[in-house]
């Protein structure tokens, strides 16, 4: 059985745009913020306080993400690393941040320049400051599947980085395929190996769809009765420092499989089309969401 309803967690704005070779300008990050917003999506990551350097698509992040303005029942959020990170989600009034590290040490390394240590005494200075004023804090485990560095990842290393995440005061830690190498075999022992320690309602799953596999393993997901699933609007998606990453889990693909199985989400799948079909526009190619193609007729 699958729950009765999930909430959709969208990244288009962050995860896609991040790995996108043009930059989108800030007003058409925003219109396709709002047209996320407009399509019934609750829970948005809108940019990232990262180094300019690191991220240059998301340099935009401080005028971004305080020209949004507040809609009932949306929260925006945005990736944090460090406390120069917080300060601008602070300067910006976010009322979500979400942290994020990952469970191999070299792609922790490529990605955030700090060893798996080093990382949680860097969100030290996050997680509290962050919930002293007055914000929620999500946490990202990234590369649970499959690091593109050093091969396996042990599920129970992976484990132990989540719970610390939690332990530190996130209120959710989304478990990520970074490659998307995972197979759905995989996703029942990751979630075997999770749910003994950790309650399925604090973990959200973000499958990237490199290799085809994102929906089943989010059906799989379901399955354990995870209840958060991450998606980016047709299929945008992807991390510079991690080679051969692609899209994430399309959130049409997503809404599709959710309606055939009856499970409530609040998404409208024709208003999100249309913001598939504005974000295509907005990165000028094609995207590969699979619903959203089969909708354009391509
Ligand atoms: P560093 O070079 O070690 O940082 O980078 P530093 O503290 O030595 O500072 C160097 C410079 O960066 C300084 O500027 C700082 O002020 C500046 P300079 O003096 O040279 O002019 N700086 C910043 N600027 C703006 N905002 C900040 C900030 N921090 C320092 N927050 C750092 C360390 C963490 C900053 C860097 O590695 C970084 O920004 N990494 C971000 C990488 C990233 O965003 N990756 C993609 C997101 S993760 C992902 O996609 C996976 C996920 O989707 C889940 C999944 O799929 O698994 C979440
Ligand atoms: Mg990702």
């Amino acid at each position: 059985s699958v729950p009765a309803e999930v909430s959709i967690y969208e990244v288009g704005p962050r995860d896609g745009l991040q790995n996108e070779s043009a930059v989108v300008p800030t007003e058409g990050k925003l219109k396709l913020i709002g047209a996320l917003a407009d399509a019934g999506l609750k829970r948005i990551e809108v940019t990232s306080f990262v180094s300019p350097k690191w991220i240059p698509p998301l340099a935009d992040s401080r005028e971004v993400a305080s020209s949004l303005e507040a809609r009932p029942g949306v929260v925006w959020s945005a990736l944090v690393p460090n406390a120069k990170g917080l300060e601008g989600a602070v300067a910006a009034r976010m009322e979500e941040v979400a942290v994020f590290m990952s469970a191999s040490e070299t792609h922790n390394k490529k990605n955030i320049n700090k060893t798996i240590e080093e990382t949680f005494a860097a969100f030290a200075e996050v997680i509290g400051p962050a919930r002293d004023a007055g914000m929620r804090v999500r946490g990202y485990v990234s590369v649970v599947w499959g690091c593109p560095y050093e091969g396996a990842v042990d599920p129970l290393r992976a484990r132990e980085v989540a719970d610390t995440l939690l332990q530190m005061g996130c209120y959710q830690v989304s478990l990520g395929d970074t490659i998307g190498v995972g197979t759905p075999g995989q996703t029942e022992r990751i979630m075997g190996a999770m749910l003994e320690e950790i309650p399925a309602e604090k973990l959200a799953l973000h499958f990237h769809d490199t290799r085809g596999t994102a929906l089943a393993n989010a059906l799989v997901g379901l399955a354990y009765g995870i209840t958060t699933l991450d998606a980016s609007v047709g299929g945008l998606g992807g991390c510079p420092y991690a080679p051969g990453a692609s899209g994430n889990l399309a959130t049409e693909d997503l809404v599709y499989m959710l309606d055939g199985l009856g499970v409530r989400h609040g998404v409208d799948l024709e208003k999100l089309v249309a913001a598939g079909e504005l974000a295509q526009e907005l990165v000028g190619h094609e995207l590969p969401g699979r619903y959203l193609k089969a909708h354009l007729g391509a």
